[in-house]
């Protein structure tokens, strides 16, 4: 069995959506000052670019990938205002917290926006979706997340995709929190562009978000400016041109991904990650349940990547508590993000593996009982 590198750190496991607990060997290879100029690094940026395709099933020149500085609404934001038209109009739907800020983002650049809106537990309605295409042939883009890190709800973006591909729009999609976890092909998947960043399920460390995006609709945005940082069409000319980022690239951030990348192939490519993710998640869940708690989200909505779990009906619950006492025993985990239901999250996703899962369950119980909320260690 491969035991998590947390024997040779001082760190505590971070069972969240991210940043994550990461290889020791990834965090090494940030520890180097290197040149934004240098041929080393333009080389190894080239690299990643590559590989980010290559993951995504496609390649250049038909599908590009863009790097941008910053957290993953960098790239949120710098697709949604370079992507969409002023004459054009986003269909936005959403069942979360990321779907919401998508359409915030729409909204600070006054771009023509209809919303989809569904509860926070449900998937959307795909014949509802048909129908105000048919009603709405304004619309151009469509935009959805993919893996709702508000709940673990994921969203069927094979379904959407061929609504969107008969109609012929643009398909947006947010795979911050899946991509590297789930095999997406995104040509299949009538992808237009995707986003994900650093810090998720390529297991590298926070720092910029990188957008896979199909050429021909990469090259329809030159007209869309609308921001100079996040103009994605100039990010990636500038890119292309030279290799050489138009501003300061986070170089470090850089290095530790492409060795998170070559870390991922060691392990066995998205396949083999997959497998470890959903193992970690069964596990995870089947604890959790044994020990009292209960899902908020059914199993055919779920994801393999983070989990809500209700608060219990207990009187002497309280989460902050919970929290910390958690948090003393090295394990962090996530406070909800719900309006209506009071849920906590625990991710399962970075280097973790089933033994530090157990540990976290054992450490659960051992909480619940200081917390006399249990009598027995369950
Ligand atoms: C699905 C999704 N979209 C967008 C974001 C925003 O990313 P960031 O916090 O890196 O800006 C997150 C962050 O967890 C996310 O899970």
């Amino acid at each position: 069995m491969i035991i998590s590198d947390f024997s040779k750190t001082k760190d505590k496991l971070l069972f969240t959506p991210g940043p994550l607990t990461t290889a020791m060997i990834v965090k090494e290879a940030a520890l180097v000052d290197l040149g934004s100029r240098d041929s080393a690094f333009i080389s190894i940026v080239q690299q990643i670019r590559q590989k980010l395709l290559v993951l995504a099933h496609v390649e250049s020149p038909n599908y590009e990938a863009v790097i941008i500085q910053g957290s993953g609404t960098f790239g949120i934001e710098s697709t949604i205002t370079s992507a969409i038209p002023d004459s054009g109009m986003l269909l936005n739907i959403i069942n979360g917290a990321y779907g919401r800020r998508i359409s915030q983002i729409a909204r600070i650049h006054a771009i023509p926006l209809i919303e989809l809106i569904y509860d926070e537990n449900q998937l959307p309605d795909l014949k509802e979706i048909e129908s105000l295409l048919i009603e709405n042939p304004e619309i151009t883009h469509i935009a959805v997340v993919h893996g709702e890190t508000t709940t673990g709800l994921l969203n069927p973006i094979a379904e959407i995709g061929e609504i969107v591909s008969h109609y012929k729009k643009a398909f947006i999609v947010d795979a911050m929190s899946t991509f590297g976890a789930y095999d997406i092909d995104m040509k299949s998947l009538n992808i237009s562009f995707l986003i994900s960043s650093s810090n998720k399920c390529i297991e590298g460390i926070p720092g910029f978000s990188y957008v896979l995006a199909k050429r021909i609709e990469l090259e329809k945005c030159k007209k869309n400016i609308r921001s100079l940082s996040l103009d994605l069409y100039d990010q990636w000319s500038g890119l292309n041109t030279n290799g050489q980022f138009r501003f300061t690239p986070p170089v470090q951030i850089l290095l530790a991904f492409h060795e998170a990348l070559i870390q991922l192939e060691r392990e066995g490519g998205i396949s083999a990650r997959a497998k470890r993710y959903a193992e970690n998640n069964a596990l995870l869940i089947r604890g959790m349940e044994k020990t009292g708690f209960t899902l908020y989200l059914t199993p055919d909505v779920r994801s393999y990547i983070i989990t809500s779990f209700l608060y219990p009906n207990h009187p002497k619950f309280s989460f902050e508590i919970f929290y910390s006492k958690l948090n003393e025993k090295v394990f962090v985990i996530y406070p909800g993000k719900l309006s209506k239901v009071d849920c906590f999250r625990i991710g399962n996703i970075g280097q973790l593996y089933p033994v530090d899962i157990q540990n976290l369950i054992d450490a659960v119980g051992k909480v619940l009982c200081e917390m006399n909320i249990i009598s027995i260690e369950q």
